[in-house]
């Protein structure tokens, strides 16, 4: 009986398999998809899903060919550390390092970061970092208005799940994802803004930071202000 019962949910497997394969084929010759229910679309990975850790979200992305960055990057770098964080640390994209190990902030900018954040007393585990786009940018760009589009919701699933006291967004790129999109980060960073009601501190990029250093003394002081926040020890710097 269980024999039967498996061999049966073999088969069936096996037949959805196939339509998804099929169906995916015919998407891309141009072909309607037939009309399916909610359910059917959210399998074949066009409907609306709502994964409900980030474990699932991770899967429900999938080997994602959703934008053209998949055409170039080697993995999908997805983001890691605490599911249930304080401080969510958002950069820009994976870079070529990251896009090698599979995950963010591992070249020097990413050392740079784990200054940061050991000077704040706190470690990479204890706090979660992710970026705006999953996929490595060909030689570093920016990533393009369509590009963003497409994985902002992973971002913001990542976020809701988290539901962190405080994000920190690194750079330009971030700010404009989550705040606005004409942010500019010489004004805008070092205040306190909002971003889907969680409070946001945007500072400089470590990329940046690594080219002009003179800059650190300033994101230093929007870290303080995060760590006010968090009600972490600050130390006065004299
Ligand atoms: N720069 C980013 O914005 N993100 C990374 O993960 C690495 C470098």
């Amino acid at each position: 009986m269980a024999e039967s019962i498996l061999k049966a949910d073999e088969t069936i497997r096996e037949v959805f398999g196939q339509i998804k394969t099929t169906l995916r084929a015919q998407a891309e010759i141009g072909l309607e998809t037939p009309p399916l229910s909610s359910s059917s679309l959210e399998y074949m990975g066009r409907g609306p899903a709502h994964p409900q850790s980030l474990e699932a979200l991770r899967e429900y992305i999938g080997d994602c060919e959703r934008c053209k960055l998949h055409l170039s990057r080697n993995q999908l770098v997805f983001g890691e550390g605490d599911s249930t964080a304080r401080l969510v640390f958002v950069g820009e994209g994976p870079g070529r390092d990251e896009d090698r190990a599979g995950r963010p902030f591992v070249g020097e900018a990413g050392k740079l970061l784990d200054k940061i954040i050991r000077a704040m007393g706190l470690t990479r585990g204890e706090v979660y970092i992710c970026n705006v786009v999953k996929c490595r940018p060909p030689k570093n760009r920016d990533p393009e208005g369509d590009e963003v589009a497409q994985c902002l919701s992973f971002l913001e699933q990542q976020i809701q799940m988290i539901r962190p006291e405080v994000i920190c967004c690194l750079g330009r790129v971030a700010c404009q994802a989550l705040l606005a999109s004409d942010f500019k980060i010489k004004s805008g960073r070092g205040k306190w803004h909002a971003a889907m009601g969680i409070p946001v501190m945007p500072t400089y990029h470590p990329a940046y930071l690594l080219r002009y250093p003179s800059e650190k003394r300033q994101a230093w002081e929007d870290v303080k202000e995060i760590m006010k926040q968090l009600g972490l020890e600050v130390k006065s710097d004299d």
